[in-house]
């Protein structure tokens, strides 16, 4: 219908504001016609497509459990994920009460999802051995999705979601496509701290949403840090109470922690909390008295007060009791430990530590205290049967780790190449942060650095590259609360994404510019606030607003 008619018949029947939003949605849509195609991102291991296009309508295609499938409908997990997934394909069509889907049968009838293991893990969570692995053949009268359990199929439905398009009658379409896809690296990891900025719970869930688009699978919470600590813990309610911004409104409640868990397993995406110490622990020491060493100035205490005090048997009990409780509110086999930049000055004022120094044998050596501390604390931790992280200090320092220790390497300076190699070539699993801190902004396409940095190039044997388990994406608080948290995010972690999916030769900057802003405006069009990448409009902004 032309937009001259389109006009007339406002001006008969209906009011302005109707009209007005019929005639910008008449504008999107001959937009959509130039803009709109299939992007893939992070683009999957083998593609084949086809100049074969079939029509899906609304009103009759279905995601539904494959014969022989070993889910079924008692599946949760996956009768949430074929909802979410029937509304992002369809969700224009009943947003703006379009109906021309209708007047056409569907080619696709449906898209079956055929689960091959015995155990479809419905019930279960992600882990590093999670097979995200997934065949997807889209033919008619049928598409179907195979996969050994639900979280290759988790991976393999915002595949297809990917793959449908409108065409030039507004009709949604997908095109004969085979794919067979797997991730290349098994951890893919977003930081968001909630220390520096509370981040209320909606902004949270909303990340995971955007996360599991670009098939991310860890969340790393940093969840405290000196500057606040929202982590309500049962066991000592005192540490929220007293160091959270404010005790009831700026922390994260038993329930809110478990709800952040149960969204994030339904996406297939791991929730590994950081509890960093002894560094980083001011707030900890507004509800927990004697937990951090008092600091001097000359031979009185300065009232000031430094890391975790490392000379107490009480801090050790403490720490026991503390992740005792943590390790049975998150069920991930790992947990962060921290363990970076330890500032040794206030260490270095007490009388106290000096004795203890002494009483070691540790000299002057202050690394060496602080390795005594981790040890004690990984002991601890080993003992509540969960694996850990850390940052890469506690490699550097020498601290005698478990071999499935996995260490995080973060530094930019001397060059994390080295670091990635000396871990490696310790026998440890590494994971790459450093080219990913997307807190730093810089005028112009910074993705593109993000892009191109790469966990595996570094001087090592294949044996050594093998370690590698992947990479996190950081968004520190500082200059970041819920205000601009999901666009400073989106899409450049979108460009780490795909680093860590997708083949090693998907390197090329150009085509992955295209891909990557048609993958912008379908995160805009699903509700998230990414920012454009440069120049240019989205298909659907002007429609029906
Ligand atoms: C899908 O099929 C249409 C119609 O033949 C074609 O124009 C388009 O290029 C195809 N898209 C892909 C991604 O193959
Ligand atoms: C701390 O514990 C150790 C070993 O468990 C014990 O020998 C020592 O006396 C304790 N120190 C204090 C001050 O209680
Ligand atoms: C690998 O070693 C070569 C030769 O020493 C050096 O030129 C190059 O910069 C190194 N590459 C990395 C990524 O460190």
């Amino acid at each position: 219908m032309g937009v001259l008619r389109f006009l007339r018949l406002c001006a008969l029947f209906l009011t302005f504001t109707v009209c007005n939003g019929w005639l910008f949605d008449s504008f999107g849509e001959q937009r959509r016609r130039e803009a709109d195609e299939v992007a893939l991102w992070p683009l999957p291991q083998k593609v084949q497509s086809s100049g074969t296009a079939f029509r899906l309508s609304a009103t009759s295609f279905q995601i539904v459990h494959g014969k022989g499938s070993t889910a079924g409908p008692s599946c949760s997990l996956l009768q949430n994920a074929f909802r979410r997934y029937y509304n992002y394909i369809f969700g224009d069509v009943r947003k703006h009460g379009k109906n021309l889907n209708n007047v056409f049968d569907s080619d696709v009838l449906e898209l079956q999802v055929l689960i091959t293991a015995a155990d479809p893990e419905c019930d279960g969570y992600p882990s590093i051995k999670s097979d995200e692995s997934y065949s997807l053949e889209v033919d008619q009268p049928a598409a179907v999705l195979k996969a050994a359990n639900v979280w290759g199929a988790l991976r393999g439905l915002e595949t297809f979601s990917q793959l449908v398009y409108e065409d030039d009658y507004g009709a949604h379409n997908v095109n004969k496509t085979s794919i067979s896809d797997f991730p290349r690296f098994a951890h893919r990891g977003i930081l968001l701290d909630t220390s520096r900025h509370y981040l209320p719970l909606r902004f949270i869930l909303e990340n995971l949403e955007a996360m599991a688009m670009n098939k991310f699978n860890v969340f790393h919470w940093h969840i405290v840090d000196d500057h606040s600590f929202p982590f309500q813990s049962r066991t000592f309610p005192d540490l929220s109470h007293k160091g959270a911004f404010h005790p009831f409104t700026h922390v994260y409640t038993p329930s809110d922690v478990k709800m952040v868990i149960e969204f994030a397993r339904m996406r297939g995406i791991r929730v590994v909390a950081e509890f960093d110490t002894p560094g980083h622990t001011q707030s900890w020491g507004k509800g927990q008295t004697d937990l951090l060493t008092p600091c001097y100035s000359g031979s009185s205490p300065s009232g000031s007060f430094g890391p975790v005090n490392p000379i107490l048997n009480t801090t050790y009990d403490f720490m026991t009791r503390f992740f005792k409780e943590v390790s049975t509110v998150f069920p991930d086999a790992y947990i962060h430990l921290g363990g970076d930049e330890v500032d040794f000055s206030c260490w270095k004022s007490n009388p106290d530590i000096q004795k203890f120094m002494d009483k070691q044998g540790f000299g002057q050596d202050y690394s060496k205290l602080e390795s005594y501390y981790i040890q004690r604390l990984l002991d601890i931790v080993s003992s509540t049967n969960k694996g850990y992280m850390v940052w890469q200090e506690v490699f550097d320092n020498g601290v005698k780790l478990k071999a499935d220790t996995h260490l995080h390497v973060w530094k930019v300076k001397p060059q994390y190449q080295d670091e990635m190699a000396r871990i490696t070539a310790a026998g440890f699993h590494a994971l790459l942060s450093s080219p990913w801190y997307l807190n730093r902004i810089t005028f112009g396409q910074d993705w593109q650095d993000a892009y191109k940095a790469d966990p595996q190039n570094f001087n090592g044997t294949a044996e050594q590259k093998k370690l590698v388990i992947g990479g996190e994406a950081c968004l520190w608080g500082e200059y970041v609360d819920a205000t601009n948290l999901t666009p400073r995010l989106w899409p450049r972690a979108s460009a780490v994404g795909e680093r860590l999916w997708s083949d090693e030769n998907v390197k090329d900057v150009g085509s992955a510019y295209d891909r990557l802003t048609k993958h912008r405006c379908r995160m805009v069009r699903r509700g998230i606030a990414a920012e454009p990448l440069y120049i240019g409009f989205c298909p659907h902004e002007y429609g029906g607003q």
